[in-house]
């Protein structure tokens, strides 16, 4: 059977798979006290303004009181709705791309899956319960699933998901490298066996994960990396600093007055998209990991899918907050809400060239259609008529372009081919 067939035939035996609807719960969001913008009103005081990249990274990530750190975000009563939270539809087509992928490489038997950012494990969930069941129907990959995600709390969500404990049941994660005065502490890698009774294991950072090949998801993830934004001035281009409010204690948007190290690296001498735009952000840390994917796809095979909301360079002012599903002020209330900044697409290009082939951007609407959502719905709601309702909202937020279906993108990345014919599932669209 060549890859092709086989694919058709991995769809008809996906499209038999018993159609059982998990409801998708909302977990309430515990209140706790931050200090942070103490603390980031004392370090300003101190160094001077900070760069809203730092500033990203502390409100987020600080082991202490860090955005994503101590509490779980998502859903109706967090800050933001992500897609595989909204439905199981999105998880289990992503296990279809990877299958599909698998299957044009020649079915190699041991296959890592590598999730970057996993938030509460639904995404992973529905990917192995959909490579489980393609299992029982004769699919034989062997998976192993490979989580990279910086939070402990965020942690114990995932394996209470994976491995079907209750979360009180899950211990905290160990830290290690812990140094009394930074409070700076790094995961420790451990591997546990999910309810799929496929091995899973926890890393605090992608570079740690074990080579071969490999299929990378990265959903909602670069969004969420730190970004040093820049503003054109009469003066040329200046970095934007986060600085002390003083007539109201709080925080404020300030100019470099003179060109910052971040600057000089990244923007002067560079040829810059779109360069009539009055803003520019550019990810640092996305540029890194995205080079490090493509390096591991080329030498080992496999393939990244990377989704989220973006543009291809022709943005530049998108760093902003989410508080209870609205709009919030990035400086006010620091730890207490989501920051962002759009995924700059062709920055991401920019780093892979010549690596390995890209694919996309293409809006989520159509790489959905393309794998086949609505042949999913219909058996679902075939097999489900009560939850037919709950099915059709789903599908129509993944899908409307109003709603996820046109900011939401798709890129993929995969070995260099040289045939311009071979396009991997999803992407047959010609330009999005
Ligand atoms: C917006 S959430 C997306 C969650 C999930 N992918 C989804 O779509 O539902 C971002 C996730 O990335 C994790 N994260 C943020 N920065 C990270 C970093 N530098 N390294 C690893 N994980 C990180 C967060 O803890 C969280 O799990």
């Amino acid at each position: 059977m060549n890859a092709n067939n086989l694919f058709r035939f991995c769809i008809r035996s996906f499209r038999a798979i018993p159609c059982t609807i998990r409801l998708r719960r909302c977990y309430s969001v515990q209140s706790k006290e931050m200090d942070l913008l103490q603390h980031l009103k004392t370090k300003i005081k101190f160094s001077g303004p900070i760069t809203v990249s730092e500033y990203m990274r502390m409100v987020l990530t600080n082991p202490l009181s860090g955005y994503y750190m101590q509490k779980d975000v998502f859903g109706a009563k967090g800050d933001f709705i992500t897609s595989p939270e909204i439905s199981q539809m999105f998880g289990e087509l992503l296990a279809i791309w990877c299958i599909h992928e698998w299957m044009a490489f020649g079915s190699p038997p041991e296959v890592k899956l590598i999730e970057l950012g996993p938030g509460r494990g639904t995404l992973a969930d529905d990917m192995l319960r959909t490579f489980s069941q393609l299992k029982k129907k004769g699919v034989s990959a062997n998976f192993s699933l490979h989580l990279v995600e910086i939070s402990p709390h965020m942690r114990k969500l995932q394996e209470s998901k994976l491995l079907g404990i209750p979360l009180e049941m899950v211990q905290t994660p160990q830290i290690v490298n812990s140094d009394a005065t930074s409070k700076q502490g790094r995961l420790h890698s451990e591997t546990k066996t999910t309810k799929y009774g496929t091995p899973v294991t926890w890393y605090y950072d992608m570079r740690t994960v074990p080579k071969g090949f490999s299929f990378f998801i990265a959903h909602e993830f670069f969004d969420a990396l730190p970004v040093h934004q820049f503003q054109k001035t009469e003066k040329g281009w200046r970095e934007v600093l986060v600085e002390i409010d003083e007539p109201s204690d709080g925080l404020k948007f300030v100019l470099s007055p003179i060109p910052t190290p971040a600057q000089k690296v990244f923007i002067e001498g560079k040829k810059l998209e779109h360069s009539n735009r009055d803003y520019i952000e550019i990810c640092p840390e996305a540029g890194v990991i995205v080079h490090d994917i493509a390096a591991r796809v080329k030498a080992y095979g496999g393939g990244a899918l990377i989704a989220d909301y973006g543009h291809v360079g022709e943005k530049g002012n998108t760093f902003r907050a989410f508080k209870n599903h609205q709009l919030h002020n990035p400086l006010v209330e620091p730890g207490s809400a989501d920051l962002t900044a759009d995924v700059d697409f062709s920055y991401l290009k920019q780093m892979v060239k010549g690596m390995v082939d890209v694919h996309g951007p293409v809006t989520q609407e159509r790489f959905l259609t393309a794998m086949g959502i609505g042949e999913r719905l219909k058996n679902l709601v075939n097999n489900n008529p009560k939850q037919r309702k709950d099915l059709l909202s789903g599908y129509d937020m993944l899908i409307s372009p109003k709603k996820m279906g046109e900011r939401f993108k798709f890129m993929a990345m995969v070995p260099k081919s040289g045939n311009s014919d071979d396009v991997p599932a999803g992407f047959n669209w010609g330009k999005s």
